[in-house]
């Protein structure tokens, strides 16, 4: 008995000690020798069959082998928890020392940057920003305009009707008469009215049915035509820069009157005429005039009383003309190569 006894604990010893690679080998010999059914527990179990003076000797060597055993079990398992850690350590290291990945920190659309600009100078020349709809009605787009239904003028602006009075505003006007009608009659106004507007119209290089402008408008005592020859002037040169020329030509909007053109001097060639200007040295810019005694009068304005002038101008022409950008289509494309640029 002692010597089998003897043996179980020598195979089991060395079990431990030789052939277990893994925690779950560990276990299956300590299930093997001592677990409920084990060899160990086995002859345990067995001991009520012994003669009484051989008992307490032969469960003592027993309990020995077990205490034995045990403590080979739980230094081999620590011995094999300590390896699976520092396995998993070396092999999910970091390597510190690797670079950064590199955040793209995103910014401003260059529609958003010329806007911006734009809003600045008149802010600091004074200029309160002014909002209205998109969604706009027949009346404040054209009526309050001086275009009446059917009026050939409304055929500029090709348009997209929601209903017979309801329509896709066409061009930032209808904040002025929205403006005036808001305000104290005859009370005076220096504001803009950034936004979009839309036309049908086709969508290549120069033509979207969607795009930009801001709107101005300035109504006091005695504000004439000078004034709007001067404001633009100094708008104009703050936009491109300090030597552009400018130039008034006689235009015709229903709302205005007189009504003038505004040309810049090449941004490309300086007036020494070039392909983009089409060899005219001048570009096109906006469009302004003295607003319409009528106008004034529709909106509760009294041209006896006071003046103004108004104008509008493209976002994306500006933008185009002063980031020398060739194709209007790439503000709208949403392509990170082209947005990254600026
Ligand atoms: N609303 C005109 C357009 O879109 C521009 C303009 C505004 C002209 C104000 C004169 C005065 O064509």
């Amino acid at each position: 008995m002692k010597e089998k006894i003897e043996k179980l604990r020598q195979d089991a010893a060395e079990a431990i000690k030789e052939k277990v690679a893994n925690l779950t080998d560990l276990n299956d010999i300590r299930v093997k020798y001592l677990g409920k059914k084990g060899e160990l527990t086995a002859i345990l179990r067995g001991m009520s069959q012994l003669g009484a003076e051989d008992r307490p000797k032969i469960g003592k060597i027993v309990n020995e082998a077990r205490a034995q055993l045990e403590a080979l079990i739980t230094e081999k398992n620590e011995q094999l928890k300590a390896r699976e850690l520092a396995d998993k350590l070396s092999s999910e290291r970091i390597d510190v020392t690797l670079p950064g990945r590199q955040f793209r920190v995103g910014h401003l659309h260059p529609l958003t940057l010329t806007m911006g600009r734009i809003k600045n100078i008149f802010l600091n020349m004074g200029f309160s920003i002014e909002e209205g709809p998109e969604i706009e009605t027949d009346y404040f787009n054209f009526e309050a305009l001086n275009l009446p239904k059917d009026h050939p003028a409304r055929d500029m602006q090709d348009s997209f009707y929601i209903t017979e009075e309801i329509l896709m505003r066409t061009q930032t006007s209808p904040v002025q008469a929205r403006t005036m009608q808001s305000r104290e009659p005859n009370s005076p106004i220096r504001m803009i009215a950034p936004g979009r507007v839309y036309r049908r119209d086709d969508y290549d290089a120069t033509h979207s049915p969607m795009f930009t402008q801001v709107e101005g408008l300035v109504i006091d005592k005695g504000i004439s035509f000078a004034d709007l020859k001067g404001t633009l002037e100094v708008a104009l040169r703050q936009i491109f820069d300090e030597k552009v020329g400018v130039r008034f030509r006689p235009s015709f909007f229903p709302f205005t009157e007189p009504s003038t053109e505004v040309d810049i001097s090449c941004v490309m060639c300086h007036g020494a005429g070039c392909r983009v200007c089409k060899g005219t040295g001048w570009l096109e810019i906006l469009g302004a005039g003295m607003v319409h005694p009528h106008v004034l009068e529709m909106s509760g304005y009294d041209p006896a009383k006071v003046s103004g002038f108004a104008f509008g101008l493209g976002v994306e022409r500006i933008a185009m003309l002063s980031y020398g950008i060739d194709d209007l289509r790439l503000f709208y494309d949403n392509d990170v190569r082209f947005l990254r640029q600026f």
